[in-house]
C-alpha cells in the first residue's frame, strides 16, 4: 500500500515507514521542509538496503504532496501541531485512511502527564476537523525507539479504534504485516483516549524500571 506520514522525520514517523518499507509498502515521508524529509528518506533506504533483496520504495516530500500520493495517512507529529496542520491539509485528505498515532501529553521536569483534549481525545479531534475522513487510531504504545531497529522483535498488542469497519480492517491487516505485532480491535473511536492515556502510564513504568514497555491483551483466542 502506498503510507504517507505526517511529520515523517520524528521517531515515530521514521520508525513506522521503517517497518512498513521492510514489509514491501511504498512509503512517503512527509514534512514541513522537504530537504529533511529527502534525509530521512535516504537514512531508511541506507538502514534497509543490506536486509531487504530489492530497494525500498521511499520518498522524502512535503507534508501535503504525502497525503495527495497516500492511501493511508499517520498522523505522527506531536499533538500541539496535529490541529494546525490538520487544518492545514483538509483539502488534500479525502479518501484516504487516516491513522493517529497522536499521544496528547507534555513533559514537565522529565515527567508525562496527560492533556485534556476537548473532543475526547487527538484522534476524535481530527475525526471533528475532518468528518467525512475515515480516522482510525492505532499505535500509541508501542516504543518508537524499537520500531527503528530493523532487527529487533516487538511483541505485543496494537490496540485499534474507530468507527469504520473496512478501514479499521485494513488498518488491522497492516499492522499484522510488522512481524510479532498483534492487533486488537479496540471498538469506536470514543475509547482511542484510554488507548492514548496508557502511553503515559508505560512511560512512567519505562522510566522506573529502565527499560521499554509495551501492552498485551490475555484471553484473546
Ligand atoms: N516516539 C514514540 O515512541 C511514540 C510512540 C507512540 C506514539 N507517539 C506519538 O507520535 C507522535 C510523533 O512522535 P515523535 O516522537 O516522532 O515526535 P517529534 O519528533 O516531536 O515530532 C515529529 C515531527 O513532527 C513535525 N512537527 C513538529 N512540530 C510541528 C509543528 N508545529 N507543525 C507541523 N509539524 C511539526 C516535525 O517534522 P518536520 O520538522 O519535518 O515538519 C517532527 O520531526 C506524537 O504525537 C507522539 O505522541 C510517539
Amino acid at each position: 500500500m502506498k503510507i504517507g506520514f505526517l511529520g515523517g522525520t520524528g521517531p515515530e514517523g521514521k520508525g513506522l515507514a521503517l517497518r512498513f518499507a521492510m514489509a514491501g509498502h511504498e512509503i512517503y515521508i512527509g514534512s514541513r521542509d522537504v530537504t529533511k524529509s529527502q534525509e530521512v528518506s535516504s537514512e531508511l533506504i541506507g538502514k534497509l538496503e543490506t536486509i531487504l533483496p530489492e530497494a525500498p520504495k521511499i520518498h522524502g516530500e512535503t507534508n501535503k504532496n504525502s497525503c495527495l500520493y497516500s492511501e493511508i495517512i499517520f498522523i505522527t507529529v506531536p499533538y500541539n501541531a496535529q490541529y494546525q496542520l490538520i487544518t492545514d491539509l483538509k483539502k488534500e485528505i479525502n479518501e484516504q485512511i487516516v491513522v493517529n498515532t497522536v499521544v496528547p501529553m507534555s513533559f514537565e521536569n522529565g515527567k508525562p502527564s496527560i492533556i485534556d483534549v476537548k473532543e475526547g481525545s487527538a484522534a476524535e479531534q481530527v475525526q471533528t476537523l475532518i468528518p467525512s475522513t475515515r480516522v482510525i487510531s492505532a499505535f500509541h504504545n508501542v516504543s518508537a525507539v524499537e520500531l527503528s531497529k530493523p532487527n529487533a522483535i516487538i511483541e505485543g498488542d496494537v490496540v485499534i479504534c474507530g468507527e469504520d469497519k473496512e478501514a479499521k480492517e485494513i488498518i488491522m491487516n497492516l499492522t499484522k504485516t510488522i512481524n510479532n505485532l498483534r492487533p486488537v480491535d479496540g471498538g469506536d473511536l470514543t475509547n482511542s483516549s484510554i488507548v492514548e492515556n496508557i502511553t503515559i502510564l508505560l512511560l512512567t513504568i519505562n522510566k522506573k524500571y529502565k527499560t521499554r514497555t509495551n501492552i498485551q491483551i490475555k484471553g484473546i483466542t
